[in-house]
């Protein structure tokens, strides 16, 4: 019996996750998988009432008692410092050591993409970004705050345990999916002690694997390529915080953050963590205009994760289908609801295996 924990969270998180749970469940009953969702009400809601996040224990009993968490999104208006997602997102990545964040890119369909003359054979590469570390980590301090003499530090840090676990999983990612190479990024011209650290173990990790093309760029002119010749990638890793932004970019270059998925797992223990790479877009919160595909196609990266490729697969068939089809919500040109996008992909992966 696979349990998965699931936190709508905030904003359109409700209604993308509703929508990706009844796509998981139809699919779940297609292949004939015991699944049991367990809804938590983790969000801002919750916070700004009771003041707690992540209750006592919580992380504990989401860590032993489930195989997955679904995450919707988080972030509110009425909580501007993010705490509550500081300690919910941040709390979980790092708190069950989720070091790897992985994060697709892949054209479904030729008419979203925003490039001239690109299809889907372009545009098929996946970013691995460091989860654990980076600017993430919340060292640092400010002194003499709100005066004029206001100093602020945010310290970056990297270790060897981290930057080499990280990008030894890209390695062994290509390696299994038969993919031709690995593009490790940084700022290593500037970033003179940490990105240092980068250079010398993707150095010495590349050499392990010979059968795969391994190259550096520098970030600024990664996402110069990334427009300009998007084909030449296949695995991309990656520090935290350019992972968190290249993955933006990533996702425009498949239809928009209201496609792109994300995964957040540690392949050495347990539980993963699932969310779609966009935030709760609060000013669509609500209105049943928020496109699922993101978080429906992050269901897909968690059964795969649960060791049920095809179960995975189908779903982004179903998902292809819908967008050639023009079932999908106005971000991408159709005029489906979100709930009703949902329905049309559990149907469709239902239909899909009776027949
Ligand atoms: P966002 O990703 O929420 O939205 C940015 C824009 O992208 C939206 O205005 C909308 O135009 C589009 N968009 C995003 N998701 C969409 C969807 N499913 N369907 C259609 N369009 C979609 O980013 P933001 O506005 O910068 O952040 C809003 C809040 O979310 C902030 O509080 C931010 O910190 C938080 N955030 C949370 C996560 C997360 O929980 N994983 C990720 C990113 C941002
Ligand atoms: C993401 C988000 C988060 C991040 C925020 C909400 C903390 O932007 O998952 O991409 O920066 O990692
Ligand atoms: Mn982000």
């Amino acid at each position: 019996m696979a349990r998965i924990a699931v936190i709508p969270g905030d904003g359109i998180g409700l209604e993308v996750t509703e929508a990706a749970m009844e796509v998981a469940s139809a699919t779940a009953m297609a292949f004939d998988i015991p699944l049991e969702l367990e809804w938590f009400d983790y969000g801002a809601e919750a916070y700004l009432k009771s003041g707690v996040a992540l209750p006592d224990g919580a992380l504990e009993s989401l860590r032993d008692d489930f195989e997955a968490i679904y995450l919707g999104a988080l972030g509110d208006p009425r909580v501007p410092d993010m705490a509550h997602a500081k300690q919910i997102l941040l709390g979980l990545r790092f708190g069950l050591d989720l070091f790897v964040n992985q994060r697709p890119v892949k054209l479904l369909h030729e008419r979203l993409c925003p490039l001239k003359g690109r299809g889907v054979e372009d545009i098929d590469f996946v970013v691995f970004r460091e989860n654990t570390e980076g600017l993430y980590v919340g060292v640092g301090g400010i002194f003499k705050k709100g005066t004029p003499d206001e100093l602020a530090v945010q310290e970056d840090i990297n270790t060897r345990k981290g930057v080499e676990r990280i990008i030894r999983h890209a390695f062994d990612f290509a390696r299994r999916e038969g993919r031709r190479s690995v593009v490790m990024s940084d700022k290593s011209n500037v970033l003179r002690f940490g990105h240092d650290l980068w250079q010398r173990v993707f150095d010495e990790v590349r050499a392990e694997y010979p059968e795969i093309e391994s190259r550096h760029l520098y970030v600024d002119v990664l996402t110069m390529q990334m427009i300009k010749n998007p084909a030449q990638f296949d695995v991309i890793v990656t520090c935290n915080m350019f992972g968190d932004i290249i993955t933006d970019l990533g996702a425009q270059l498949q239809g928009g953050l209201g496609v792109a998925s994300s995964a957040n797992i540690n392949p050495q223990t347990g539980v993963g963590l699932f969310e779609p790479v966009h935030g709760s877009a609060p000013k669509y919160a609500g209105q049943g205009v928020a496109n699922p595909i993101a978080a429906i196609l992050t269901a897909q990266l968690m059964f795969e994760f649960l060791g049920h490729g095809g179960a995975g697969q189908a779903i982004e068939s179903a998902v292809g289908a819908l967008i050639a089809e023009n079932q999908v919500t106005r971000d991408l040109g159709g005029s489906l609801d979100t709930a009703a996008v949902g329905r049309a992909a559990a149907e469709r992966i239902g239909a899909a295996v009776r027949s």
